[in-house]
């Protein structure tokens, strides 16, 4: 008998595996409502700060919560339900506290579908926020840059992405919905803040830094090994600017909670495209690309938070 059969029919009868094949198959969230919203109560039982934005910190990029002014500091340890970060780069911290003068909570670390995590909960602080108040999202992440006109360093401002994950289903969203946290079939064609890309651009001018801020769509793959080189010529005929192994399922399940997104790749290196390339990917390189690149990302993200106009009043 093949292996995960046991209990398989028996010669002419319906055995354990006929029975179980006849039952349709619901995947269980994992979380209830119930679990989202004692987080939650915990949080804000421990602390009074009450968020209006979150940012999640991507690989290296972890040193925005440093920014954080009257900071009370969790550790994901000590909150009931939080999975743990098992990346390095990844602290592992809930950062509360204010930056540029508005109310934030932020992850100073994120879980990833590589690390063997379910999608349901990588995208558990998610919810959370939202059940603590939390209007806007912030994602940003390391990325490896497929648009040939991107360079080591650049910040590449998400206006799309693609879930290559859900193309072979891996989607948060599967499973019973829970309509308290928003509808069975949730539109994607908005997902990154048309209003607060706009709002991004003005802000990146007054910066005042000579380079461009990009802008493009990034593609989510489930690593955690880096790309083939046919696999990113494949991505970059998609249509891919950048590639990465996050953010995607964190966005999709902000957007059905009806959450406002906008978010960042940090461009840390660039993907090989051809056969005759010496380069190779490495997280080492992720990291110490983050670390050069850091300050400008996270000066540009606390200038932003000043700038963020409630939802829908932006203009
Ligand atoms: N590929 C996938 N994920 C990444 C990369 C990459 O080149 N760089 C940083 N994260």
């Amino acid at each position: 008998m093949p292996l995960g059969l046991k209990g398989g029919p028996g010669p002419g009868g319906r055995g354990t595996w006929a029975r179980f094949a006849a039952q349709p198959q619901v995947i269980e969230s994992g979380f209830t409502y119930d679990d989202y919203q004692k987080t939650a109560e915990w949080l804000l039982s421990h602390t009074k700060h009450r968020p209006q934005v979150a940012v999640i910190c991507g690989s290296g990029l972890g040193g925005l919560a440093e920014k954080v002014t009257q900071a009370q500091v969790f550790d994901y340890s000590e909150i009931p339900n939080f999975p743990r970060s098992t990346v390095p780069g990844h602290a592992g911290r809930l950062v509360f506290g204010f930056l540029n003068g508005r109310a934030c909570v932020v992850m100073q670390g994120r879980f990833h579908l590589y690390e063997g995590y379910p999608l349901w909960k990588v995208t558990f602080p998610v919810r959370v926020f939202r059940l603590l108040g939390v209007d806007t999202l912030v994602v940003t992440n390391a990325a490896g840059g497929l648009n040939p006109k991107f360079q080591v360093g650049d910040i590449m401002l998400i206006r799309d992405h693609i879930n290559m994950p859900g193309f072979s289903g891996q989607n948060p969203l599967i499973g019973p919905n829970e309509e308290r946290f928003g509808v069975r079939f949730p539109p994607m064609s908005d997902a990154y803040d048309r209003d607060l890309r706009k709002i991004a651009h003005k802000t990146w001018k007054q910066v005042g830094d000579k380079q461009e801020l990009q802008e493009g769509t990034y593609v989510m793959l489930a690593g955690p090994n880096f790309e083939t080189v046919a696999e990113s010529r494949l991505l970059q005929k998609l249509g891919a600017d950048a590639v990465g192994m996050s953010t995607v399922p964190e966005v999709i399940v902000a957007r059905h909670c009806g959450l406002r997104v906008f978010g960042f790749s940090l461009i840390t290196n660039k993907v090989v495209l051809n056969y005759e390339s010496l380069e190779k990917a490495n997280h080492e390189e992720v990291l110490a690309a983050g670390k050069q690149a850091a300050q400008k990302l996270e000066q540009f993200v606390s200038l932003l938070m000043s700038c963020i106009p409630p939802p829908h009043s932006a203009s």
